[in-house]
């Protein structure tokens, strides 16, 4: 492979590696990280794999005064025969570039850097768990890093790759969470930030999430931004349901995230001879669906939370009960057909997954 000029400086002593058993999401990291730089009128320049550790940063970097930043989520795989895979790594490369336009950050060039996310991940291979529901999440994100308190975009930026060993994203594994619909704070609007994973897009749903946990609810369900009315996403996952023989998820629409494993379950179920109708879906006729007993499932999906099925919804005092807080058939089957080619046990038919080699 070509090195695109990339230097190793490997860490000597490596890293005691956690126990399978009880994998946390996000809390745990490898013995190594990617690192680039832009600066402007060089161009994107010095990749580099360095023993993890802190960044030392400048007090005025424009990250901490603007929050001038994008990342993305994406996850390395172990199969039984110990090859180790990605999963559609392209398209986050891709959302990656869309993420940085929108936030005003030079482009990168998404060859050159999954070519380096190869090199690293070859590097700390060994910390890619195998326990069933565990996987190494990879965690690319840019950071605008002029020391500049004027409003405008920077003119350097520092791209860094992180890799953590991890379980389930909602504690328990596969088990039907209860959602909060969020009817008092707002997400995204169209125009805004909404299809970019930029930092503020999540950390802005915080209070709302408090709010949520404090009344026993996993996440929040975001509605759109002006009437309150039409179901966006979930906080860490895009949203799905089953109603009667067909599926619906709400269309894009300008501020909900492209999700990729979205794209994969619509693919799959049209694969399956199920195919999805993406629409705008009203909060209300969602509830009036459930009366009349006609939601069969609700799955959200995400890189992070793979396909996780939604027990209850709450609105307004009103609750949802979807499918005696079980898991449903189809749930289930998404869960395993996607975990499934995630980590090579079932044939990849759709040529989703990349060799780490
Ligand atoms: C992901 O699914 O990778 C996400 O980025 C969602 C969340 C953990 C922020």
């Amino acid at each position: 492979m070509e090195n695109h000029g990339l230097v190793i400086e490997e860490r000597k002593e490596r890293k005691a590696k956690p126990a399978e058993g009880e994998m946390p999401f996000g809390t745990i990291f490898t013995d190594h990280m990617f690192m680039m730089d832009y600066t402007e009128g060089k161009g994107w320049h010095d990749p580099r794999i360095v023993p993890y550790g802190p960044l030392e940063l400048d007090p005025a970097a424009m990250i901490f005064h603007y929050g001038q930043t994008v990342f993305e989520g994406m996850k390395a795989y172990r199969t039984q025969d110990g090859r180790s895979l990605l999963f559609r790594p392209e398209m986050n490369m891709k959302r990656l570039n869309k993420s940085c336009e929108r936030m005003s950050i030079p482009p990168i060039d998404e060859e050159k850097v999954l070519a380096c996310l190869l090199e690293l991940l070859r590097l700390d291979q060994e910390w890619i768990p195998e326990a069933p529901g565990t996987s190494l999440y990879i965690r690319p994100f840019v950071i605008s890093t002029e020391p500049n308190l004027a409003v405008g975009p920077s003119r350097s930026y520092r791209l860094s790759i992180i890799l953590s060993p991890v379980g389930p994203y909602f504690p328990g594994g596969l088990k039907p969470v209860t959602i909060h619909v969020e009817d008092t704070f707002t997400r995204a609007v169209k125009g805004g930030t909404g299809t970019a994973k930029t930092a503020g897009n999540y950390s802005s749903g915080y209070r709302a999430q408090a709010n949520a946990k404090q009344q026993g609810n996993a996440d929040v369900l975001w509605l759109d931004g002006i009437e309150k009315k039409y179901i966006e996403e979930v906080g860490s996952m895009n949203i799905f349901f089953k109603i009667g023989n067909e599926v619906i998820t709400p269309a894009l629409n300008g501020s909900i995230l492209e999700g990729v494993t979205r794209k994969s379950v619509i693919e799959l179920l049209g694969s399956w001879g199920l195919p999805v109708t993406e629409r705008k879906i009203a909060i209300e006729e969602l509830f009036d669906l459930h009366e009349a007993g006609k939601v069969e499932e609700i799955f959200g999906t995400g890189t992070a939370a793979v396909i996780s099925p939604v027990g209850e919804l709450n609105w307004r005092g009103k609750k949802a009960v979807i499918n005696q807080h079980g898991i449903g058939d189809l749930s289930q089957r998404l869960y395993d057909t996607i975990t499934g080619i995630q980590s090579g046990r079932l044939e990849d038919e759709f040529g989703w997954t990349v060799e780490i080699g």
